[in-house]
């Protein structure tokens, strides 16, 4: 077991840069798989939840090599279509695998994902849409096997703007015959990234970022460099370390359009945020205010992965401040663990509400998901005391050395193998 040992109270200063977004990284690896020429990727960071899916792509014969932040694939020799079952179950984002092997190899099959550690995630909406394309899925002992001798545009209306779908029609589309219309389409910065990829390797999609994305099919697909747009939540997650413990710090390599609405919600807390250059300065008030009311949403409402975060700050904020957690059906197991710190919190269905308290004091305890692990790991950068934070493998899904990232800020933290 790998845990985080942090004695809290220090004051963070100085610059950190952040990488490329995760949730970029996975379905542009998998649309890697459209082409046969090789791909490079640059700004990646060392993710579980990367490496992972690099491995699925071995799996499936793609050639890998990793130097440094930069990936250089060759999907020339790719020659399955299984996905192997421990990496869907350990990734569960692999699902967006499934319209890049249909697009590749016009059949797949894998493991129908369970839910996780934040709710059910179905995927029902992924499958519609690829069955509109033309897919044959069958679901049987577990497993789903999709066949597509003849991929073809459609029309397609999502009920809800799910990120995964639109990137798995995305992908199934990009090598369909015809044009496809993805309507009430997501709008996350993340499908604009997928899209300029795969218009990049000659690709013909337009529209992501708004709700209806139209994609022409092309027969031929090429290679390509590509730098992967920065982490707007690792962003967020340095912008809440600073505004939790009264600090002043910069984060750079950040699009501030896209951190718009978290922004908004530490301005109201009395943070003072200045932006130049794509360099994003914050500077923290010495006692937080309470935020009246935040609901997450779709891009460009608040986002579902800075919650948990965003109750971590508020926790220590004057006053009482409200939380509804629109996304995810539980998306609250931080929640017990912030108690243990001293927050007073209270929970009912998906509204959180937090009264504030003036400090917190160091505990054991437990990371249960990715971004509910940060939140107490930031939590226990105010605290007093000592702080352990076990399982943080969880955090390591989506942030690279997390404790020498915080460390170069001037945070007591480390990592302790027992
Ligand atoms: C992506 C992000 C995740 C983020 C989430 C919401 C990646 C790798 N992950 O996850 O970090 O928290 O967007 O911004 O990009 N739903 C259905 N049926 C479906 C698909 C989704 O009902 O077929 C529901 C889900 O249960 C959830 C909501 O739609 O309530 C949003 O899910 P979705 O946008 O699909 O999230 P992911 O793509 O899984």
């Amino acid at each position: 077991m790998t845990r985080f040992k942090i004695r809290g109270e220090q004051k963070l200063s100085g610059e950190i840069r952040v990488k490329g977004a995760k949730n970029s990284i996975l379905p542009i690896l998998a649309a890697a798989l459209l082409s046969d020429k090789t791909v490079v990727l640059h700004d990646l960071p060392y993710l579980i939840d990367i490496e992972n899916m690099m491995l699925i792509l071995q799996s499936i014969g793609c050639k890998i090599k990793r130097e440094g932040s930069t990936m250089i694939i060759d999907p020339s020799s790719v020659t399955d279509h299984v996905i192997p079952d421990r990496y869907v179950k350990e990734i569960r984002s692999s699902i967006v695998m499934l319209g890049a092997v249909l697009a590749r190899m016009k059949k797949a099959v894998i493991t129908y994902p369970g839910g996780c550690e934040i709710g059910q995630r179905p995927i029902n909406l992924h499958l519609q849409g690829l069955r509109q394309l033309g897919v044959v899925i069958s679901e049987s002992h577990g497993y789903l096997e999709c066949e597509a001798p003849r991929l073809t545009g459609a029309d397609i209306h999502l009920d809800y703007p799910s990120v995964g779908a639109t990137e798995n029609i995305i992908l199934a589309a990009s090598a369909a015959e015809g044009r496809t219309i993805i309507r009430n389409a997501a709008k996350e910065p993340e499908i604009i990234d997928l899209q300029n990829f795969i218009n990049s390797i000659g690709g013909r999609v337009h529209g992501a970022g708004s709700n209806t994305i139209t994609i022409e099919g092309v027969k031929r697909f090429n290679g390509t460099e590509y730098t992967i747009i920065p982490d707007r939540i690792v962003a967020g997650t340095y912008l809440v370390a600073a505004a939790i413990t009264g600090s002043e710090i910069t984060v750079s390599n950040v699009n501030f359009e896209h951190i718009q609405s978290i922004v908004t919600k530490l301005r109201e807390a009395g943070c003072i945020i200045t932006h130049s250059n794509g360099s994003v300065r914050i500077k923290s008030p010495q006692r937080l205010r309470a935020i009246e009311h935040t609901k997450t949403y779709p891009y460009p409402g608040f986002p579902t992965d800075m919650q948990a975060l965003l109750m971590s700050m508020l926790t220590v904020a004057k006053g009482t401040s409200i939380i509804t957690e629109n996304i995810f059906e539980n998306r609250f197991k931080h929640v017990p663990e912030l108690i243990r710190m001293g927050a007073n919190i209270r929970t009912e269905g998906k509204i959180a509400v937090i009264q504030g308290v003036p400090g917190l004091k160091g505990a054991r305890v437990n990371a249960s998901d990715l971004r509910g692990g940060a939140a107490l790991v930031l939590a226990g950068l105010k605290a007093e005391g000592e702080t352990i934070v076990d399982d943080i493998h969880h955090i390591d899904r989506g942030y690279e050395k997390l404790e020498e990232s915080l460390r170069s800020l001037g945070a007591d933290i480390e990592r302790v193998e027992v």
